[in-house]
């Protein structure tokens, strides 16, 4: 698809129908992340695949947002692995996440999977029930799979404010 394609099309599917994911699409959703840039390319990020019944019952346990998507993406980071900027107040772990992340979300779109980034969950709740190591933090999920038959972007998604509002020329 051509890329301005692909970000308009893009949207937050919030109702998932049961058909899976193929596994060469997933393949390539996980390459879009894997080549994704990080903060002097320390790769810090860590990717959960959840398919299974029992993980994806892992996945309910801490968000009402799965929607019933198939494949759950959960990104996490290992904290101990961050590169800290000058000033010392924030460091590289959420953001080089949260590219590793979109590219993810633009790659699905691109192969036609649906998707919707959720954050409505307590990440040291999450890390805990997925059982994750103690340095690594989660960042995000990003539900996959397919639209339910008639399901379509929420009226929100045509709503974004005009680029005089949040572009300024200096
Ligand atoms: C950082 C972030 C966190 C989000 N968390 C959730 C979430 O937990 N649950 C949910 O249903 N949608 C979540 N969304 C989806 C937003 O509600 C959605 O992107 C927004 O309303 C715009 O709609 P659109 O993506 O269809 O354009 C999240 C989106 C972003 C970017």
């Amino acid at each position: 698809m051509e890329f301005t394609q692909v970000v308009e099309n893009r949207y937050s599917c919030k109702n998932f129908s049961g058909r899976k994911v193929e596994a060469e699409k997933l393949q390539v959703i996980l390459e879009a992340g894997r080549v994704a840039p990080t903060a002097k390319n320390l790769q810090e990020q860590r990717v959960y695949v959840v398919q299974s019944e029992e993980g994806l019952k892992k996945i309910d346990a801490v968000t009402p947002c799965r929607y019933g998507a198939p494949t759950c993406l959960v990104v996490a980071f290992d904290k101990n692995h961050v590169f800290t900027y000058p000033g010392e107040k924030r460091d590289s772990g959420v953001e080089d996440a949260s590219i590793v992340a979109t590219h993810m979300m633009l790659a699905a779109a691109n192969a036609g999977v649906d998707s919707c980034w959720l954050n409505f969950f307590d990440p040291d709740k999450a890390a805990k029930e997925l059982g994750l190591p103690e340095n690594e933090e989660v960042l995000m999920i990003l539900d996959l799979g397919y639209a339910a038959e008639g399901v379509g972007p929420l009226p929100n998604h045509a709503s974004r404010k005009p680029l005089e509002e949040t572009v300024v020329y200096c």
